[in-house]
């Protein structure tokens, strides 16, 4: 989400500025920042601090902090000298205005309830030509009781389906070959009540055949079986749902406020194995949030092996300030036991993600070339619709074409294969 919002960052700048990959060389630097877990705010702080160092001396340059941590820390860093300007997620088409020498206090993070950047154009500065993130809708309702995004990114809000179509119309005019649709809950957008979400996937699949459809991230409540009805009516949608479970025990997601069931999350599950026997599904999970016990724990462990997922995003609980836990539950699974439940949970998929790909081996996959690949320069590297990394050697194909690729070998990350003609 950040990355295709610092594509928007890029185009609202773009009458004064030009990107600049170097940082020494750079006359402006926006650090674009997620708050999600405490981590990912210290790796900013240190990073803030190191870039004044290096880039403070010699140069005029002026740095900013945009995204989710604004809100957080606007007045702290600006004190500190640390920052220029501080634009939190509904504040970028004002970066001209606060970049402006006679702008006081250069700090806006107010958030809106119909900020969509629907008619910016992002400049696509890191693509490879190949595949694009399209925002879709911004903001979270759903409150879970862990998460800080519905107070640092604000309500849900969607986005104009027929800016959407435009933008896509553009990218396939431009030769992009797939597109992310993206949003915090995506599977929850709904526009004036009549276009939800299947019916866009609907509109912006029928456009060009050649596109490849993704999209992330779905939250299980709103898994309708109309859009599985929709995906496996599109063989450009890919058959790859990024479904996160978070925990496998109910008392665990009662209380995290996740609004679904282990039982009605298998019951999902089913739904998209039904309509779509092939598809991949992948999982967020979170060790040790407030009050989880070794049974489950377990049940985590056994929801995965039930599932099998492809692939997951796994985490440490880490208290957030503002959220529901923070103020109503208490963090109290000590931190050796939240690393040893992590470590369980990360050797478990790993074993599950060779276990899948294995089963891969001698299978043809259509792949579109994504990349070249890095471990090597003779490679390339793409995924197939399950978004299953495949390297391959290249043979006289370009990046953007769509090959089929034979697998006969793998790790527990990546397929390896062969290009059959
Ligand atoms: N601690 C740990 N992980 C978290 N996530 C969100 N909030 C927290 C938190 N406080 C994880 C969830 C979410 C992913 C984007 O980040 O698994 O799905
Ligand atoms: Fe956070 Fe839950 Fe919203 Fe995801 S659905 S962004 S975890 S509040």
């Amino acid at each position: 989400m950040n990355f295709a919002d610092s594509e928007i960052v890029a185009s609202v700048l773009s009458d004064n500025y030009e990107v600049c990959l170097e940082v020494k060389k750079a006359d402006l630097i926006l650090i674009n920042t997620c708050s999600i877990r405490e981590n990912a705010e210290q790796r900013v702080l240190k990073r803030l601090v190191e870039l004044n160092a290096l880039c403070r001396k010699n140069h005029k340059v002026k740095i900013g902090l945009i995204g989710c941590m604004a809100a957080r820390f606007e007045k702290e860093l600006i004190a500190e000298g640390l920052v220029d300007l501080v634009a939190g997620p509904d504040a970028y088409r004002f970066l001209p205005l606060l970049l402006d020498e006679s702008y006081q206090q250069p700090v806006n993070t107010i958030l809106s309830t119909i900020e969509t950047y629907d008619d910016i154009s992002p400049l696509r500065f890191h693509s490879n030509g190949v595949s694009a993130f399209i925002s879709i809708m911004r903001g979270c309702n759903n409150f879970c009781s862990y998460c800080v995004v519905p107070y640092t990114r604000g309500r849900e809000r969607s986005r104009n389906p027929e800016t959407i179509v435009d933008e896509v119309k553009q990218l396939i005019d431009k030769g992009y070959k797939e597109v992310t649709l993206l949003g915090q809950n995506v599977n929850s957008y709904q526009w004036n009540h009549d276009v939800r979400f299947h019916d866009l996937m609907d509109k912006v699949a029928s456009l060009d055949k050649s596109l490849r459809i993704r999209f992330a991230t779905s939250h299980p409540k709103d898994l309708s079986d109309n859009l599985l009805q929709v995906m496996a009516a599109y063989p450009n949608i890919c058959k790859s749902i990024h479904l996160p479970a978070q925990s496998g025990s109910n008392v665990i997601l009662e209380r995290m406020n996740r609004k679904y069931t282990r039982e009605w999350y298998l019951q999902r599950v089913e739904a998209i194995l039904s309509y779509m026997p092939d598809a991949g599904i992948s999982t967020d999970l979170i060790a040790g949030f407030c009050g989880e016990t070794e049974q489950d724990h377990q049940d985590t462990l056994s929801l995965m092996q039930t599932v099998a997922y492809d692939f997951a995003f796994m985490f440490k609980y880490s208290e957030r300030s503002n959220t529901h836990a923070s103020k109503h539950l208490h963090d109290d699974i000590p931190d050796e036991i939240k690393t040893r439940r992590l470590e369980e949970i990360i050797t478990l998929q790993q074993q599950l993600s060779h276990k899948s790909n294995l089963s891969d081996i001698g299978k043809v996959f259509e792949v579109l070339i994504e990349s070249r690949s890095k471990r090597s320069d003779e490679f390339y590297s793409g995924r197939n619709s399950r978004n299953k990394v495949i390297v391959f050697p290249k043979s006289h194909y370009k990046i953007g074409d769509y090959v089929n690729v034979k697998v006969d070998n793998c790790t527990t990350a990546t397929l390896i294969g062969k290009i059959v003609e």
